[in-house]
């Protein structure tokens, strides 16, 4: 892992969190995981995510009052500078400085300006970096109870190579072997022993719409969490279906201007302070 360790980032966390004690904290994984296939990585598998619906989603719920730790593949979508891909082609130079005058660059950088204590922003690259580093973090925010919400929006690799397997050094291309293992689910684990009272919503990601609802619906009996966003591979920003225990709730986007987690938030924030208010009544 380049820069801090994990359990650097986790300390950040930790104290991050201390000055919002008894507010609402969502912690959000967004973008791809990396899986090396040398130990001496110059290979890896990869996925298509870009972390914007981890990056769009951390925007509206800033919005909407949460504090954020905000854990993402490294070089993927960041709240509001995810707008400007090429943010070198806006700026002209006046006077010796870099300026811009375009309204949404400049309402963003407002934006980012007044949340800029409200975000914690934690990267990583690889598999086995997310996992240790969702356990840390969760670990981290256990006392807060309820006040948490873990969403889970991240791409994270189905399959990867065990470190017993993994070639020291480059593969060469008459040796080429593959043996890929399953990624165990800890989500499990998480939502039993690390977070039991949190509110924890995962994906599913689906290329076969027939088995969608279904999918979703296995991974809540499996792990035993409070929701599924589900989406299409080609349709995921103008159709979801947020599936719980009891029903499916199908959100389209109709208007073109607007960005489909505006609607996804605004619902998550409900069940959230339903949770809130429920654990109120049973102390
Ligand atoms: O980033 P974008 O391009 O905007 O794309 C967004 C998205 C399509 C990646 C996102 O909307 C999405 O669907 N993410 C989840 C993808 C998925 O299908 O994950 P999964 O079925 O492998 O895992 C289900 C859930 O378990 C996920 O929430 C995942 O974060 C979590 N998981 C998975 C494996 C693992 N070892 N631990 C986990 O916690």
């Amino acid at each position: 892992m380049h820069g801090k360790s994990i359990g650097e980032h986790v300390k950040s966390v930790e104290s991050f969190i201390k000055d919002f004690g008894n507010e609402r904290i969502a912690l959000v994984t967004s973008g791809g995981t990396q899986v090396p296939l040398e130990k001496n990585t110059v290979r890896f598998i990869d996925n298509f995510s870009m972390g914007t619906r981890g990056a769009t989603s951390a925007e509206y719920l800033l919005a909407v009052g949460y504090t954020v730790i905000f854990m993402h593949r490294e070089s993927s979508l960041l709240p509001f500078s995810r707008h400007f891909p090429s943010l070198f082609n806006m700026l002209q130079v006046e006077d010796g400085k870099a300026v811009s005058s375009d309204a949404k660059l400049i309402d963003n950088i407002q934006k980012a300006t007044q949340c800029r204590n409200r975000i914690l922003f934690v990267p990583f690259v690889t598999l086995s970096d997310y996992i240790h580093m969702l356990e840390g973090i969760c670990t981290v925010l256990k006392p807060l109870h309820e006040g948490v919400l873990v969403y889970l929006a991240a791409a994270v690799s189905d399959f990867y190579i065990k470190h017993d397997d993994l070639p020291t050094h480059k593969m060469k291309t008459e040796e080429v072997s593959l043996p890929l293992s399953v990624v165990p689910k800890n989500l499990q684990r998480l939502v039993e022993n690390i977070v039991p009272r949190a509110f924890v919503v995962s994906f599913k990601l689906e290329t076969d719409e027939s088995i969608l609802v279904e999918k979703a619906r296995k991974a809540l009996s499996r792990y035993g969490h409070q929701l599924v966003v589900a989406n299409m591979l080609h349709t995921r920003k103008e159709h979801v279906v947020l599936v719980d225990n009891e029903k499916e709730i199908h959100i389209r986007l109709s208007d073109k201007t607007k960005e489909i987690e505006e609607d996804i938030i605004g619902n998550i924030k409900e069940r959230h302070s339903d949770l809130i208010a429920n654990a109120g009544q049973a102390q």
